[in-house]
Order: structure tokens, then sequence, then C-alpha cells
């Protein structure tokens, strides 16, 4: 059986519904903290199981008869030592495991580095060694960045029409749609095993790129605006945001000035065997939304 972990968050629901085109119902099972959330799954014909990584023996109910397990990582990042995100992971592969699945596989991120500036990059690095450690067959899925996020970051900037940010690089945005297909091929198909290539849409754009599709699907200027990394700290704390967000916000800015989440690959249009969705299109859809 396969297992999907996270299977009420975006992700996880949008793989299990691609698995279900691809394989039987009775042989996918979600591993979810609510399962009344996943009824729509269960009527489905999909095993639901409640299943916490902070909770060891719900995991193994959870993951009974696994042949692979996906784990979505849960961005949980925590404080000082081994952080409650990584312990979490740990406990999923130890289930795993347990269960005797012959293979993981966990939702990593293309930049995946332990001297990452964006703590999540190093939580996901920590966590490949944690795979490699367990002894079994895995594959490491190296997501894109997340187009969702790209929005977030422009939204303001579409009302004021100043996008205000620090210096940054080109991002590899690439939807969740397009990568839970890729990973229900990559599930259903036994492909790519290990560290997989950047699974990334085609093209790497950063803020300015950002601001100039903007500016032409609206049809007024959204200006792109590089204050320095102290201002940007300031104006955020300023509006209350909390320390920890803003270390987390710069420290993207940081990986992707570096270059972290600019290398596009091919793999994924590969595995949909189709273009991915680029930015221009998620812009223009969610654009079109407000407006609508
Ligand atoms: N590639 C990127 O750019 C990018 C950006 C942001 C995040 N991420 C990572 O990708 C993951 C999936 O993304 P998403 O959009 O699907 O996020 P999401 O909708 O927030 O889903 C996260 C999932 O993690 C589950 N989870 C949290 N704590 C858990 C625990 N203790 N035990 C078991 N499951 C737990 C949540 O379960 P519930 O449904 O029960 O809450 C949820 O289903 C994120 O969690 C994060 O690690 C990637």
């Amino acid at each position: 059986m396969i297992i999907v972990t996270g299977a009420n968050g975006k992700l996880g629901r949008a793989v299990v519904e691609q698995l279900l085109k691809r394989v039987p119902a009775e042989q996918i099972g979600v591993s979810v903290r609510e399962p009344n959330q996943a009824q729509e799954l269960q009527e489905c014909g999909v095993r639901v199981r409640r299943g916490d990584f902070d909770d060891a023996e719900s995991l193994h109910h959870a993951f009974e008869g696994a042949s692979q397990v996906l784990i979505v990582s849960t961005g949980i990042m925590g404080e000082a030592g081994i952080p409650h995100g990584i312990r979490q992971h740990q406990a999923a592969i130890d289930a795993a495991k347990k269960a005797g699945a012959s293979r993981m596989l966990y939702t990593s991120h293309m930049g995946s580095s332990p001297t990452s500036h964006f703590a999540p990059m190093i939580h996901h690095a920590a966590t490949e060694e944690l795979l490699k450690a367990s002894g079994m067959a895995f594959t490491s899925l190296r997501n894109g960045y997340y187009a969702a996020s790209a929005l977030m970051l422009i939204g303001g900037a579409i009302k004021t029409g100043e996008l205000i940010a620090p210096e940054d690089g080109p991002v590899a945005w690439t939807v969740h749609s397009d990568l839970a297909e890729a990973t229900a091929a990559i599930i259903s198909e036994q492909k790519l095993d290990g560290m997989t290539p950047n699974l990334t849409a085609t093209e790497a754009i950063d803020m300015e790129g950002i601001a100039t599709i903007a500016t032409e699907i609206l049809g007024r200027t959204i200006r792109r605006i590089v204050v320095s990394d102290q201002e940007f700290r300031d104006r955020l704390l300023s509006q209350g945001v909390p320390e920890a967000s803003v270390n987390m916000r710069m420290g993207m800015f940081l990986a992707s000035r570096q270059g972290d989440f600019a290398q596009v690959d091919p793999t994924l249009a590969h595995l949909i065997g189709r273009p991915p969705v680029n930015i221009r299109e998620v812009l223009q859809e969610s654009i079109s939304h407000r407006q609508g």
C-alpha cells in the first residue's frame, strides 16, 4: 500500500488525487492528523488513518502494510537543539522502516543545504541525512519553490504599486499541481532513487521580473524598490512581524541572492509530459481572480 502523509494539506492532497488516476484506491492509504477532514478520500476507497509525527504509536497504525511512504515535510521549525520538525521526520522514517516499506519519499526542496541562509533548507538537509542513515531505499524530492510564495510576496505590491524588498535573486517558482503530478508518477512508476534533480518549472525569475510581469498584466506600473537588508528588517519589525519570521524572510532573500533557487531542470517537465505552469500564468490567474 502507498501511504501519503499530510494528505489534508495542499501538496499531500493533490498527490493523492493524482495517485487515484494511476493506481486503484484500495492501494492508497493516508496518514492524517484529522481523519474527519479526509472523508472524501475515504468515500473514494482510500484507507484513512490518524497519524501524527508527534505520536509514534499513531504512525505505526497509519503506516501498517506500507510498501512506499511519502513523508510530506511538516515545515515546523522549532527552537534550539534538534529542531522539532527534524524529530518529527525521524519519527516518520522510523515508522516507515518498522512498517516494512521498501521505499520512502520525502518532500525536500531545491537548495537544501546545511549551510543555507534559509532555515528550512537546513532542516531539509538534516532530514536527507536521516534518510541516508536509515539504510532504506529513498527518494528525496528536490521540489522547486512554491509559486504560491511568490503570490504572497507580491500581494501588497498589487495594491500599493511598490514591490519593496531587499536584493534578491532568480527563483524557479513551481506550482503545487505540477509537483503533485510528478510525485505521483515517481511513486507509481518507481522512478528516481536518492536525491532527485531539482523539480522545477523551466524559468527562474527575480522580483524585478515579477514586478514587470505584474505591470504588463495589470496595465499599471508595479515598481520594484530595493531596500537595504537593515531597512527591510526595520520595516517588518515596525509592522509587528515577530523577529523569527523576519529572520526567516531575510534568509529567503539572502539565499536567493546567492542563486540557491535559480537552477532550473527539465526533469519535472519530462515527468508530467508537458511544460510546467510558469509564473506568468500563475500571476495572470491570481490577478484575474482578485479583479473578478
Ligand atoms: N517547496 C516550497 O516552496 C515549500 C514552501 C513552503 C513549505 N514547503 C514544505 O512543503 C510541505 C507541504 O506543503 P503544503 O503546501 O502542502 O503545506 P500544508 O498545506 O501546510 O501541509 C503541511 C502538512 O503537514 C502536516 N503536518 C503538520 N504537522 C504534522 C504532524 N505533527 N504530523 C503529521 N503531519 C503534520 C499538516 O497536517 P494537517 O493537515 O493535519 O495540519 C499538513 O497536511 C510544507 O509542510 C513544508 O514543509 C515547501
